[in-house]
């Protein structure tokens, strides 16, 4: 069976998970359950610019484009490109612009999709704008949600870690305002998430808590998304992580999964995986059907 939505996506940027409606999402989460088209994409070039580092958010962006039958061009590493010979963001986007039908980008500075979306002739997508937002994150961090609790709504869900400069926090957390979770946040003082995000939950009438472990909220969650501390954005100061371990996981539920947007660091011991809680490498392979279903959306 194929979807068909009651609106369109086609030509559309996608800077902030505030993009999508919640209409929207629940059809990219719904679509992205599909067996991938591979022509969806045929004829199309898809510029990836990735000018700050990433793994699994390029090559899922590549293989979701070439699994559709779409080719790519890219930049992995900046001082490859003008940007080092001091060409600004702007000329480079509405340069490629005329080269791809769709640009994916990642860039260091907080805002920089949408701008490049003002200057772009073509759909954008933000993979990633400094401690800003990550929207194709969220987007698979709800499919990974409701893929292993078998709904969104009214689940109860601790988030431990960088609240504060972590663009995936952002992302998840102005989308999860559409499914009434209580949240309850774990974190390292001064990386709390900012006045303005806590005000837009309140007023989103989302119950929110702060707590010091993890050991206070793991019994009664379903489930736990551990971040690491984003150490390239602190304006200095030493941070001692939030650790998740085996031995925390002896009082979880049985449905209990932990999620986490990768790379990890110290936040989750490797003997955490090869238990029934572990859901962050599932997480990540959802990633390559979500971005292709959107991928085709908006082209
Ligand atoms: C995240 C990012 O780049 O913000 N990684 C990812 O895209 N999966 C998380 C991080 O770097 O901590």
């Amino acid at each position: 069976m194929t979807l068909t939505a009651p609106f369109t996506l086609k030509g559309r940027s996608l800077c902030s998970i505030d993009d999508l409606t919640k209409e929207e999402i629940l059809y990219l989460l719904d679509s992205a359950n599909e067996p991938l088209n591979p022509s969806a994409l045929q004829g199309k070039i898809i510029a990836h610019l990735f000018l700050e580092p990433s793994t699994r958010t390029r090559l899922s962006f590549e293989a979701a484009t070439l699994r559709q039958g779409g080719q790519v061009i890219s930049v992995a590493e900046p001082l490859q490109t003008s940007l080092s010979k001091g060409e600004s963001l702007s000329d480079m986007i509405k340069m490629v612009s005329s080269y791809a039908d769709l640009i994916v980008l990642r860039h260091p500075q907080d805002g920089a999709a949408r701008w490049a979306a003002e200057m772009a002739d073509v759909p954008i997508i933000n993979a990633g704008d400094g401690a800003h937002e990550h929207p194709t994150q969220a987007l698979l961090d709800l499919f990974a949600i409701r893929q292993s609790q078998g709904r969104l709504e009214g689940l109860s869900i601790a988030l431990g870690g960088d609240l504060k400069y972590g663009r995936t926090i952002h992302s998840l957390l102005k989308a999860l305002a559409h499914f009434k979770p209580r949240l309850f946040f774990i974190c390292p003082e001064g990386l709390e998430p900012s006045s303005e995000t806590l005000e837009r939950l309140k007023q989103k009438r989302i119950l929110f808590s702060f707590h010091p472990r993890l050991s206070d909220v793991l019994p009664s969650v379903d489930l736990l998304y551990m971040t690491r501390i984003q150490k390239e954005r602190l304006k200095g100061g030493l941070f001692e992580p939030i650790c998740l371990d085996r031995s925390l996981l002896n009082s979880v539920q049985d449905h209990f999964k932990i999620l986490h947007p990768l790379p990890r660091n110290e936040e989750i011991a490797p003997d955490c995986d090869n238990t029934p809680h572990a859901f962050y490498f599932e997480q990540a392979k959802g990633g390559l059907n979500v971005r292709a279903k959107l991928l085709s959306e908006l082209l």
